[in-house]
């Protein structure tokens, strides 16, 4: 079916400019923009009315780069005969919003859906960087379904500490050892941290930030190349630019997210993910997007599609290198040109610029097959995530490729099955319990235990916290082991390359049976057969259910604000993407 071009007389936008219906109404919008310096030609002319959704601000630094960068947006909407109007996205800082910025992806996500719908737009330029303003704007661009296209600010260039390169987040994870060890002190500790953040940008390892501007470019949403481009290149500048005259086109040829966002395109992402080695995040926030999206998607589409494919992308956490190097050697695209090659992806998508993922990525080769790997070559096999199941979840995630060998021994359960552990668990219900007790030699904590986490999924810490990955305690890590396996109902920083069981749904607060696990329990996980069982009986269990209901249930800290409480009342579990449930059924808004 060839696809109807948009014409000047059906713009969207005309409803608001150009109503002879209503010409109070119309002449309203028109003064009101009229004040700002707009002419009426501009507003009445047919023109497409470009917004820019402003996702930087003081309070949003990772992306406060994008307050430059949309004026050569503005510039390319101009220059292909738009007219741009910039609006703020609500700011999500990912380090340093409490008690977590994952509470505000749903809100910021609504607030765009609302002004997408409610306001004279004919197309969108969603800008993004840090972690969760990428899945926040598709979100709200799959429901509202007016034509759009991400641009990333970019990542910050790599941080050095002499020769040695320090990525974002990763460094914390490790400098927490050095500190608890005693190695550092914590002048030095801050020092070696800021060493991370050279220049504007996010953060420059893979984790979720780079992972969800490179999945949104692998979905097709944003300019080929673009996603990793450093924040501060000439080249961002440059593809702001593009982006801009290219929304104006994509309004004209009538390209939504509908037709793009296609269940081919997030079997993309999904194989994408596991060869960039990319975050824990991200099934969370691509599931998200393909419910909003209406594509069928979830955890045991990650296990199938991308558990086997390998890691391609040396980039920190998983691997050695940082985002400049991974630019350098090309990028998503030459990832993708890897796995293309290998059968692994649907080359005949749409993408923003009218071409097919095949077309865009033809011919992108590794420029260094060190920092991208060729697939024959990988740095790891299977690197993607399994989707495990038992009797205290129906669904948490695990990369398997981190585990260590070491690891792997100390927990082996039987000399026959390398892919069967057990251990001992010591549990925690929430983060100041954990920071509490961690260091409490009575709990027993030892080389052997599992330690788990949980009253940290999104109703039990209102938008589910990033502490599975905990620390042993600092005895254990002078004792030489830095790490023990976690498992928990909570998520896990996109920079923590640990070994944990994430994201365990449903959680504690909403029933989920890790509200009946007791320290002392063991636990078995078999990877062979993607499960984990709790070693209790079931009748052992009835009864410790009907103890926890007697009490009233799992208890969680009572709601601070009131977007707490209403987020608390209508979120789903972590597999179905934290979304909320009443806004998915919500489709194609801006034509209702
Ligand atoms: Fe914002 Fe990492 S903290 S991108
Ligand atoms: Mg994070």
């Amino acid at each position: 079916m060839t696809k109807q071009l948009m014409t000047k007389d059906r713009l969207r936008s005309r409803y608001w400019f150009d109503n002879p219906d209503n010409p109070g109404t119309t002449a309203l919008c028109l003064e009101r923009y009229m004040n700002q310096g707009v002419t009426l030609e501009e507003l009445t002319s047919g023109r497409p009315i470009i917004g820019i959704c402003q996702s930087g601000s003081d309070l949003a630094p990772c992306n406060r780069h994008h307050i430059e960068l949309v004026k050569r947006v503005k510039d390319g909407v101009r220059a292909a005969g738009g007219v741009p109007f910039e609006f703020p996205l609500h700011p999500i800082h990912e380090n340093v919003r409490r008690p977590t910025a994952a509470l505000d992806r749903n809100l910021a996500y609504l607030g765009l859906v609302e002004v997408l719908h409610g306001y004279p737009l004919d197309g969108v330029v969603l800008t993004t960087g840090c972690d969760k303003t990428t899945p926040a704007s598709l979100m709200a661009a799959a429901t509202v379904n007016i034509p759009a296209i991400v641009l990333s600010g970019g990542p910050m260039l790599n941080g050095w500490r002499g020769r040695e390169r320090v990525g974002s987040g990763t460094v914390v994870w490790e400098m927490r050892k050095r500190l608890a060890a005693g190695d550092i002190d914590y002048p030095e500790f801050l020092s070696r941290i800021a060493d991370s953040a050279p220049s504007v940008g996010h953060c420059n390892t893979m984790g979720t930030a780079s992972t969800m501007n490179s999945l949104a470019e692998a979905l097709g949403m944003s300019l080929p190349g673009s996603a990793m481009i450093p924040g501060p290149y000439k080249e961002r500048g440059a593809v702001a630019y593009e982006t801009g005259e290219r929304i104006v086109d994509m309004v004209w040829e009538d390209l939504r997210p509908s037709d793009i966002l296609t269940r081919d395109a997030f079997e993309n992402a999904v194989v994408t993910c596991s060869a960039l080695g990319g975050s824990s995040n991200a099934p969370i926030h691509i599931n998200a997007i393909a419910r909003h999206a209406g594509v069928e998607l979830d955890n045991d589409d990650w296990q199938r599609l991308g558990h086997e494919v390998p890691l391609l992308a040396n980039v920190m956490p998983a691997g050695a290198y940082l985002s400049e190097e991974f630019y350098r050697a090309g990028g998503v695209p030459a990832v993708m040109n890897e796995l293309l090659s290998a059968g692994r992806l649907h080359g005949e998508v749409i993408t923003v610029n009218g071409l097919s993922l095949a077309d865009n990525i033809a011919g992108c080769e590794t420029a260094d097959e060190d920092v991208i790997r060729r697939y024959g070559n990988p740095l790891v096999e299977h690197a993607g995530f399994l989707n495990l199941k038992g009797n205290l979840f129906d669904s948490a995630l695990m990369k398997t490729s981190v585990i260590a060998a070491d690891f792997r021994q100390r927990f082996l359960s039987d000399p026959d099955d390398p892919n069967a552990f057990e251990g001992k668990v010591v549990v925690f219900d929430g983060s100041e319990d954990y920071h509490a007790r961690i260091d409490d030699p009575s709990l027993g904590i030892d080389g052997r235990t599992i330690l788990v986490m949980r009253g940290a999924g999104p109703v039990g810490h209102p938008g589910g916290a990033e502490v599975v990955n905990m620390q042993p305690p600092e005895a254990l890590i002078r004792a030489g082991i830095d790490s023990l396996p976690c498992l928990g109902d909570g998520r896990q920083s996109g920079t923590s390359g640990s070994p944990s069981i994430l994201n365990g749904s449903p959680e504690a607060a909403t029933g989920g049976a890790l509200a009946l696990l007791k320290s002392g329990d063991w636990v078995r996980v078999d990877l062979g057969r993607s499960e984990v069982m709790l070693k209790v009986d079931d009748a052992e269990l009835a009864v410790r259910r009907e103890c926890l209901e007697a009490e009233g249930g799992y208890r969680y800290p009572d709601h601070q604000t009131p977007w707490q409480e209403i987020q608390r009342g209508m979120v789903r579990p972590l597999d179905q993407g934290m979304t909320l449930a009443p806004a998915t059924k919500y489709r194609d808004v801006a034509r209702t």
